[in-house]
């Protein structure tokens, strides 16, 4: 499929930096517990946590829902969960792309039933287009209207997640 750039290394790395940088201030003194969501906030996950300044700590969840390639269809479970403790612990989810909502807003839910301290959802890029549940994006790094983004951990039915870049794909090609 062809793919055309929408946010170059460079810039993402910038971005990376500056929201590494307001998490660092407005967690100072504390210990946040980020929590990665497999498979596709990799990258941003590891290049955010080294970005910031204050101590924290990893962990990942993994949440699928049945759908296509390129909606989710709403019914959202967890293949995989967190093994830290977390209740009473301030929390950040780090996503890589909130599109619907559902995903974010099931994990949401999900994570304060647990009984955390705080929780806050730290997401790369912030698709309005498609947005069926509002879910609060306290830190943003790009926000985008539509279409399929891939690469720095997006994937299309599992491709291009390698890329250093972020590409939105061509349709009809
Ligand atoms: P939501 O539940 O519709 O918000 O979808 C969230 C999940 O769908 C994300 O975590 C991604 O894995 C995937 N997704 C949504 N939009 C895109 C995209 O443009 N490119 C790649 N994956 C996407
Ligand atoms: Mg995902």
């Amino acid at each position: 499929m062809e793919k055309e750039i929408l946010i170059s290394k460079a810039a993402i790395k910038e971005r990376v930096s500056e929201l590494a940088a307001q998490i660092s201030l407005d967690y100072a003194g504390k210990e946040p517990i980020l929590i990665g969501i497999l498979k596709g906030a990799i990258f941003f996950f590891a290049d955010l946590m080294r970005e910031i300044s204050i101590p924290t700590k990893m962990d990942f969840m993994r949440a699928s829902s049945y759908g296509s390639n390129t909606h989710s269809s709403g019914s959202v479970h967890l293949t995989k969960d967190v093994e830290l403790p977390i209740q009473g612990r301030p929390v950040i989810i780090v996503e890589d792309i909130v599109d619907s909502g559902l995903t974010l807003a099931y994990i949401k839910e999900n994570l304060e039933g647990r009984g955390v301290e705080s929780l806050r959802i730290c997401a790369l890029i912030d698709k309005h287009e498609r947005r069926e549940r509002e879910v609060p994006v306290d830190y943003c790094g790009f926000k985008i209207e539509e279409g399929f983004l891939v690469g720095y951990g997006l994937d299309c039915n599992e491709e291009y997640r390698y890329l250093p870049a972020i590409y939105v794909l061509k349709e009809n090609s």
